[in-house]
């Protein structure tokens, strides 16, 4: 592997720092806390660790709306914490990338107060002004374009209104984001998770889009625009000087679209986060929400698994902060949300997730708390939800409908099931703070816990820190090729992976009732070796041919494996 490939073998670990750790009892999660919960992120087995937004940010979508990209925001410490966090990941072997948000920036940004000053002044065209606004939607707030009294003109903004996009054809703007991945890169960080970044170049003319789609009528004219892989290979060029490592988040790409960024010697991003997978239940959070279907996940993860083999590497995922937590999506608590306690196979559902995507092609990302399993809250008002996107799609969709059945779609499908505090312990504020924390702790932290996890060897913890060790010594489980086994099962997602004569079979079952299952040809009557599973050994009670619920278990065989039109 040439150096810049050091992510392959690599897994990540995301922090969404308000919630993490509060270290200094101010009820707000900091970098004081992750300096002290460092030698525990390492113990899960990742090697890196990448942080969403920490710089200064009115947090009207909670750092993504940035007002200084070369600071730290007061509330989570300063530079020489941030170093001192940084040094000391360094010590301890991992890695650190942070968020480049650069498709917006905050309305505090001083960037965007100067723009509103006038046409003549020199940050004028930092931003995308215009006389009159076109049909767009914003994805968070209404039309896509605001009124501004002071320049007398419409901003565009495709997300909050606090949130003005950056006008990236002026050159200006783009030296600006050098000079940004210049300063963390100098002080030693080690990549970027480029925020929507295919969305930074918009077409000529902003043309007006379809008027019956809501959200996203201007998507086709803002998703891979016309420059975007010439300001991609600016950007490109600087971070190749530090050999460091560029993901970005590709919200609706496509994977011929992704292939583009991903490919070739010009290649301009190692890694993209696809969002398929995660509309196996829903279109996009609030408008559209469907029962999951598994075949709907499966179809997913074999899309990106297939195109990709060979060619790029896959970024793998089941949560993160815009998204509810996965054992209430695709697990268990899809039955119903529980605010007092776990579905009754929270724990057995939680590894099985962990099984079912940590073992495929690509780099694992694991966001704080999934790997205790923490679930999604209930909270009993529209006004506790603190997520713009919650709040706005709650006035936005479904507006004919009852009270009680909107709130039930922010139940299942709102950002900030994501983002409660992480749940260190069984004690007051589930040892988050010893304040009382910015947002609600989850209800049953008593039993979804770091330390009561870390005392049960077969806790969801345990099992995210086997997952991560056999991967880490498998070079079949690194490099090997993905297959899927019987697509059209509707409880069962079969896949192996393979490389010269070994192979790893892995079995998840996504049923809360035992299913019957048989495996593939070119496994049945050959002795694997069971290598891990996520029922505990002493209760190994097998039901012949059957899959137990959630269960899920890791063959290992030595075997040849026959071509695909002999299965
Ligand atoms: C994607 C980020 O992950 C999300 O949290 C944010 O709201 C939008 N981009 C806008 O920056």
């Amino acid at each position: 592997m040439r150096s810049t490939e050091w992510f392959k073998k690599m897994s990540f670990y995301q922090i969404w720092i308000r919630s993490f750790k509060d270290g200094n009892n101010d009820g707000i999660g900091d970098l004081y806390g992750v300096f002290e919960k460092l030698p525990y992120i390492r113990s899960l087995g990742v090697d890196g660790i990448w942080f969403s937004p920490i710089y200064p940010s009115p947090n009207a979508d909670f750092g993504y709306d940035i007002s200084d990209y070369k600071n730290i925001h007061p509330d989570y410490g300063d530079l020489e914490q941030f170093k001192k966090v940084l040094n000391k990941a360094h010590e301890l072997g991992l890695k650190v990338i942070m968020d480049l948000v650069i498709n917006h920036t905050s309305d505090e940004h001083p960037w965007f107060i100067e723009s509103r000053k006038g046409k003549d002044n020199p940050y004028s065209d930092y931003y995308i002004w215009r006389d009159k606004p076109n049909n767009w939607d914003s994805l968070f707030e209404g039309r896509a374009w605001e009124y501004d009294e002071l320049r007398g003109q419409y901003y565009l903004h495709l997300f909050a209104k606090k949130q003005p996009d950056l006008n990236m054809d002026n050159p200006k703007v783009r030296e600006e984001v050098k000079s940004i991945l210049r300063f963390w890169l100098d002080l030693g960080v080690d990549g970027f998770r480029e925020d929507v970044i295919n969305f930074i170049s918009k077409k000529e003319g902003l043309p007006n889009g379809l008027p019956f789609i809501p959200a996203v009528n201007g998507m086709p004219y803002y998703k891979d625009g016309p420059h975007i892989h010439e300001y991609m290979a600016e950007f490109r060029d600087v971070c190749m000087e530090y050999d460091c490592f560029q993901l970005g988040e590709g919200p609706m790409t496509t994977v011929r679209s992704a292939l583009k960024y991903l490919t070739g010697p010009d290649r301009s991003l190692d890694m993209m986060f696809s969002f398929d997978h995660m509309m196996a239940d829903c279109l996009y959070t609030e408008y559209i929400h469907r029962p999951f279907d598994l075949r709907k996940l499966k179809k997913a993860f074999t899309k990106w698994q297939n195109a990709l083999n060979g060619k790029a590497w896959n970024a793998l995922y089941l949560e993160n902060h815009d998204h509810p937590r996965v054992i209430s999506r695709y697990g268990d608590g899809r039955y119903g949300i529980f605010s007092h306690s776990v579905p009754k196979y929270w724990k057995e559902s939680g590894k099985m997730l962990a099984a079912s995507y940590i073992f495929q092609q690509g780099t694992p990302f694991i966001y704080q708390g999934q790997e205790i399993g923490m679930t999604n809250i209930r909270l009993n008002s529209i006004d506790d939800y603190m997520d713009i996107s919650s709040k706005t799609n709650f006035n936005r969709y479904h507006l004919n409908d009852t009270f009680e059945r909107r709130l039930r779609r922010i139940h299942l499908s709102s950002r900030d099931s994501s983002r409660t505090p992480v749940q260190w312990n069984a004690e007051k504020h589930a040892g988050f703070s010893e304040n009382t924390p910015w947002f609600f702790v989850n209800k049953n932290y008593r039993t979804v816990n770091v330390e009561s996890e870390e005392n049960d060897p077969d806790s969801i913890l345990n099992f995210y820190r086997k997952c991560l060790e056999l991967r880490k010594k498998s070079k079949t489980l690194i490099l090997g090729d993905y297959r899927e086994y019987f697509p059209r099962d509707k409880h069962i997602y079969m896949y192996s992976r393979t490389c010269g004569c070994t192979s790893y079979l892995i079995l998840c079952s996504f049923s809360r009732l035992p299913v019957p299952f048989h495996l593939p040809k070119t496994y049945a009557g050959k002795a694997g070796k069971l290598v891990l599973s996520n029922y505990p050994k002493d209760s190994r009670k097998e039901i012949p041919g059957f899959l137990r619920p959630y269960e899920s278990r890791i063959y290992k065989y030595r075997v040849k494996p026959i071509p695909e039109e002999n299965q």
